[in-house]
């Protein structure tokens, strides 16, 4: 068994990957190598990439593509998206091409707020802990007013705190629950710091409250810390137009739309569905997320939270034929920032936004819930009219190629031979093979 190290975090880059090499890659020089082709010859470059984390050996590359021709509330876009599965770009761009010919698409935000709760434990009278909670509130309010200052001129702040009785589900706890508005911040520090200070008042203020018992003042903080869980951040997009605009070489607008809407409402109630098609909804929006410098795993984790408010796991999306207008929205949580974080460290998140005109936080919520539901229409309509694997695998082609390093002229004679033939991996093979042995 390998023996565990002490003091890796000590160690220099290239001590790092020795070690790593004599340890777990059987000391080939070619791991190492390619771990070191990934480092940015720009020092400084390489070192604010280090620095965003710990333990740095190299850099993990993305492709960061763009998606152009996105009509949202009348103005135009290029969506930049890091993402690295083939297909994704190309279908957001075509569903892009398509509605923006046919009315764009319209996208409004309905709230911003955010959450964050001080978790604890009290032991004793939950009557006499509301009415301290009411005596306290003001005090814990101006507790933090000199960390909320600057948040306050942008408009934003402590919006309201209130006591949570949940001792009916956990023996003695209750929570401080908090409402935040963090403006064109994701706000997860100023939140955190908030409820941090928070929980030490709470905690002074009930050690001097003289109505509560001795175990009562000794309420015992478990812990402080934003919700990812935001159904108070929620933006709305939406795509309309007439059934006979949907007309396809595969079938008649009303047959399309249709079974579009069947598709959609297979996905709202079987859940097997349901997670392959937000899958799919995923696609577009943590590529964008990624693409300018939010936090994807929080995005991620709200949304499929939000899928599953109601009790069961749905479709995030939903579409209706009324009168002749085919229908297709979403509504989403989406607590992204425009400012601090990665998004003013980055370097490539910072050109992102710039070419996404530097949108405001509720700005960018709009175009990530469009990428969304543009990426969902593309899939619902491969899987509905072609199936998915024609587009995919075509797409897929040219990395099965890579793998097999096919040079330029085997690329481009394939590809030919692969617009009128089915694309699988073992076909790919075979096609090479003929070609080399020709
Ligand atoms: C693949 O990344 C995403 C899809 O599976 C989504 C869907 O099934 O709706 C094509």
């Amino acid at each position: 068994m390998i023996e565990p190290i002490s003091g890796f975090s000590k160690l220099q880059k290239q001590e790092k990957i020795s070690w790593l090499a004599q340890t777990y890659l059987k000391d080939s020089p070619e791991a190492s190598n390619i771990l070191e082709q990934y480092w940015n010859p720009k020092k400084e470059l390489q070192q604010l990439h280090e620095e965003f984390t710990e333990n740095t050996i190299s850099n993990y590359y993305l492709p960061f593509g763009i998606a152009p021709n996105f009509l949202i509330n009348e103005k135009r876009y290029a969506i930049p998206m890091a993402i690295e599965e083939s297909s994704v770009i190309a279908a957001a761009s075509k569903a892009a091409k398509f509605w923006g010919e046919n009315g764009g698409f319209q996208a409004k935000v309905i709230n911003t707020q955010k959450i964050g709760q001080v978790h604890f434990m009290f032991e004793g009278n939950p009557e006499k802990l509301q009415r301290f909670f009411d005596q306290v509130k003001s005090t814990l309010l101006s507790s933090v007013s000199h960390l909320t200052k600057n948040m306050e001129k942008r408009g934003g702040g402590v919006l309201d705190i209130e006591l949570k009785d949940k001792s009916a589900a956990l023996e003695n706890y209750f929570q401080l629950h908090c409402t935040f508005e963090t403006k064109d911040s994701m706000g997860a520090n100023f939140i955190n710091t908030c409820l941090e200070k928070f929980a030490e008042t709470l905690k002074s203020e009930a050690e001097k409250y003289t109505e509560f018992t001795p175990e009562e003042k000794d309420l015992e903080i478990v812990m402080s810390i934003l919700s990812n869980y935001v159904p108070e951040c929620i933006v709305r997009a939406e795509v309309s137009c007439p059934v006979e605009n949907l007309d396809s070489p595969e079938m008649s607008g009303i047959a399309f739309a249709e079974k579009f809407v069947q598709a959609v409402k297979i996905a709202e109630i079987e859940k097997y569905r349901a997670v392959t098609h937000n899958k799919g909804i995923m696609n577009g929006i943590d590529a964008v997320v990624l693409a300018t410098g939010n936090d994807f795993r929080a995005i991620e984790a709200g949304i499929h939270a939000y899928a599953s408010k109601d009790g069961n796991y749905t479709s995030l999306t939903h579409a209706s034929v009324e009168n002749g207008i085919f229908r297709f929205w979403m509504e989403i949580p989406l607590a992204l920032g425009t400012v601090g974080g990665l998004t003013s460290l980055h370097p490539l998140s910072k050109v992102a936004l710039e070419i996404l005109q530097k949108p405001s936080a509720q700005d960018l919520m709009k175009i990530v819930a469009v990428a969304g539901l543009a990426q969902n229409y593309a899939a619902v309509k491969s899987l509905i009219t072609t199936g998915i694997q024609q587009g995919h695998m075509k797409m897929h082609l040219m990395n099965i190629l890579n793998q097999m390093n096919a040079s330029g002229e085997e690329k481009a004679a394939l590809a030919a031979h692969f617009k009128t033939n089915t694309v699988t991996h073992r076909a790919v093979e075979e096609a090479l093979q003929n070609l080399r042995n020709s």
